[in-house]
């Protein structure tokens, strides 16, 4: 099924915008890895136990999920769809899922939250004039998400050597729908607007503090990464390769969730994302013990290919197989899985 609406997907878009959405940072290499490095874990499967009532279901920092695909924070959700990140909270709220939303959405978060009809998060960037990242904050907090995301792979945009390097040039109506009305008129929005390259722990309590808000920490592959993001008051982190978009030649998630669950020992959820394709990948992902999975480019062919409707399927879609190879592997809800289930393939 992916397969197929990602060719759709491809006959849409312009080849411009085809090209930002499946870019990889320098060689691809991560991108090349992501995918093939969920599948190379064996499981071990349980037996004997019933399995007749199968439950996806996911408590995540006390917000209780249908499924645990989340859709990842991606920006510029107007290049697939003209309802861009409205149609995205659509489909993911009626598929029982929770979208994290962009800091460069496409559309407004006001306009986002009307459409919305489930759970969301807001994915903040430390942005040069920092205040602009708290407005962003506070206005997502206040217009209902439950929880911030802060990204912290991106201290500079990673270059892609398929586009020869250079940055998609996303016109400005789009790139700043946010942040205009944060902005002084005449003030060169675009710079204040990149991520602020000196960022360090202590923003993940400011931003805490200044949305009221439990803050997920995403970007990070180092068991000792993740605990230094705890001690600076992170509720969660998410394993992530930013899609092979940031670091070429990374650890794979799938490699790293492992050390950094280890690491976390249980204090806090941890999130993976990066390839994540099926419901098989989901259930090693969740047996090595991540709480929840995200979603990227799938969400946006759908998006391109349909609209909010195929993003529902989409998700719905995975949800479907994880639920099936749940209970093959002889599991009723993920408390039943464990990282014993999993071994590597040549281990
Ligand atoms: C087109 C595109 C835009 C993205 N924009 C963001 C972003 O604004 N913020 C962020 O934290 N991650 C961003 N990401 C990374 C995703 O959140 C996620 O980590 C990644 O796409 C997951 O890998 P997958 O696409 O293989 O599922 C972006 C990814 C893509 C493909």
């Amino acid at each position: 099924m992916l397969a197929e609406l990602r060719t759709q997907a491809r006959n849409r878009v312009p080849p411009e915008v085809w090209d930002y959405y499946e870019a990889g940072s320098g060689d691809e290499i991560t991108v090349g890895e992501a995918e093939e490095s969920w599948r190379s874990y064996r499981l071990r499967p349980r037996v004997l136990n019933d399995v007749s009532v199968v439950d996806l279901s996911v408590d995540l920092l006390g917000t209780r999920v249908a499924s645990p695909f989340l859709v990842a924070p991606m920006a510029f959700h107007a290049l697939a769809h003209p309802d861009g990140e409205c149609a995205t909270v659509r489909g993911a709220g009626s598929a029982g899922s929770l979208a994290v939303l962009s800091t460069r959405s496409s559309r407004t978060i006001e306009d986002v939250v009307a459409a919305a009809t489930g759970p969301w998060w807001f994915q903040a960037y430390l942005m040069r004039d920092r205040g602009l990242t708290e407005a962003l904050v506070q206005r997502a907090a206040a217009a209902g998400a439950t929880a911030i995301v802060l990204t912290v792979d991106t201290p500079y945009v990673g270059r892609k050597n398929k586009v020869g390097g250079v940055r998609f040039a996303v016109p400005d109506d789009v790139y700043l729908v946010n942040l205009a009305q944060h902005l002084l008129p005449g003030a060169v929005g675009r710079d204040s607007a990149e991520q602020d390259p000196s960022m360090t722990p202590d923003v993940i309590a400011r931003l805490a503090d200044v949305g009221g808000l439990p803050v997920l920490v995403k970007g990070v592959l180092r068991g000792d990464e993740a605990v230094r993001c705890l001690e600076a008051g992170a509720a969660g982190v998410i394993v992530s390769g930013h899609g092979g978009r940031q670091l070429d030649r990374v650890v794979p998630s799938a490699l790293a969730l492992p050390e950094v669950v280890q690491a976390v020992a249980g204090r806090a959820p941890v999130l993976a994302d990066g390839g994540i394709r099926s419901g098989l990948d989901a259930l090693v992902a969740l047996a090595l013990g991540a709480s929840a999975v995200l979603v990227g480019r799938p969400v946006l062919w759908a998006l391109a290919a349909g609209g909010a409707d195929a993003v529902e399927t989409v998700l719905r879609t995975l949800a479907d197989d994880l639920r099936h190879v749940l209970a093959v592997a002889g599991g009723r809800s993920f408390g039943d899985l464990d990282p014993g289930m999993v071994v590597p393939r040549h281990g």
